[in-house]
């Protein structure tokens, strides 16, 4: 049987992790691009390391590397998911506005290619600012809104999770956490849909401690830039793979994710026009369904400032890209 195609743009800290994880689950043939930089072919490279490791493993996968500014993305085709995770970080005395600009800019190569080589792709964005970044995506490859999913929620609810586990001696099967909004400082971890066991969070942990882990999810990755002086990779990795597993094995797995809500999904939330992290149902057509959750009053407040964010981020990136 033929394998699935994965592709992933980016062969950077998260692309090559994405990668290496979708090579030991064995489930899909995948295809690294990136730039060929100064005389060196590092997708290529990689791209043989895994093949090699895919190997030794006994796994019947093909990986592949393709050095697009030199090759082009003719590989991009009858790919089933395109993972994008290539863009720049923000820099030093570098604004929210100057980063979108500069990765909208990139972005635009990778959305002509997958429009072009792709008819039935889902694609996953990674880059920052993810919801925006989606937004665009969609945007600019015309895709159906369901297609085009942003990883941010998994990755927040397992930070969210691991600092609950760090408080509390129970197996990591036994917490279920949910993270909600946009992908940093604004995100809102929701207690009303978050439990132990059976148990509901806030009968577990006293008001301060509550607040607590919503202060330490929320600066969870800037926790990581700053101890190491850039973004995390392992879990960002570990969070697209758990999606694209989800995705191409048709498992209609209900997790958060940044997506375009339309129609009853928009009236629930009162945010249109947005990609915002919401749960959804994710399966072989991508985003197949929404879940409405019932927020509490603060959550509820705390969602609608994410998403007044959003709308103004969303705003300049109309802007720019009617001038790109
Ligand atoms: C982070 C990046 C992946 O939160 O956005 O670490």
């Amino acid at each position: 049987m033929k394998k699935p195609k994965v592709s992933i743009i980016g062969a950077g800290r998260v692309g090559e992790n994405v990668a290496y994880l979708l090579t030991i689950l064995g489930i899909a043939d995948i295809y690294l691009f990136a730039r060929y930089k100064e005389g060196l072919e590092p997708a290529k490279a990689k791209a043989l390391d895994l093949k090699q490791m895919a190997v030794l493993m006994d796994l019947d996968i093909n990986v592949k590397g393709v050095s697009y500014d030199r090759e082009g993305f003719d590989e991009l085709k009858d790919s089933d998911v395109v993972v994008i995770t290539a863009g720049i970080p923000r820099r030093e005395g570098m604004s929210r506005e100057d980063l979108l600009l500069e990765n909208l800019k990139i972005l635009k190569r990778f959305t002509d290619a997958i429009k072009k080589y792709t008819q039935n792709a889902i694609v996953i964005v990674v880059s920052n600012p993810v919801d925006t970044l989606t937004y665009a995506t969609i945007r600019l490859t015309g895709f159906e809104p369901r297609r085009v999913i942003g990883m941010a929620g998994v990755l927040d609810s397992a930070r969210f999770k691991s600092f609950v586990k760090e408080k509390l001696n129970v197996s990591n099967a036994d917490i279920r956490t949910l993270v909600m909004g946009t992908h940093g400082d604004l995100m809102v971890p929701v207690m009303s849909h978050s439990f132990i066991g059976d148990k509901p969070i806030e009968e577990v942990f006293k008001a301060k401690e509550i607040d607590e882990l919503i202060e330490k999810t929320r600066k969870g990755g800037a926790q990581i830039v700053s101890l190491m002086g850039s973004s995390a990779y392992y879990a960002p990795a570990a969070s697209v793979v758990i999606m694209v597993e989800a995705i191409l094995n048709d498992r209609k797995r209900v997790l958060p994710c940044s997506v375009y809500l339309e129609g009853e999904a928009a009236k629930h939330y009162e945010a249109e026009g947005i990609c915002i992290g919401v749960p959804v149902v994710l399966g072989r057509n991508g985003v197949e369904d929404y879940e409405l959750v019932n927020l509490s009053g603060y959550e509820k407040r705390e969602f609608l400032r994410s998403a007044e964010y959003l709308r103004e981020l969303v705003r300049l990136a109309d802007k720019l890209l009617s001038e790109i």
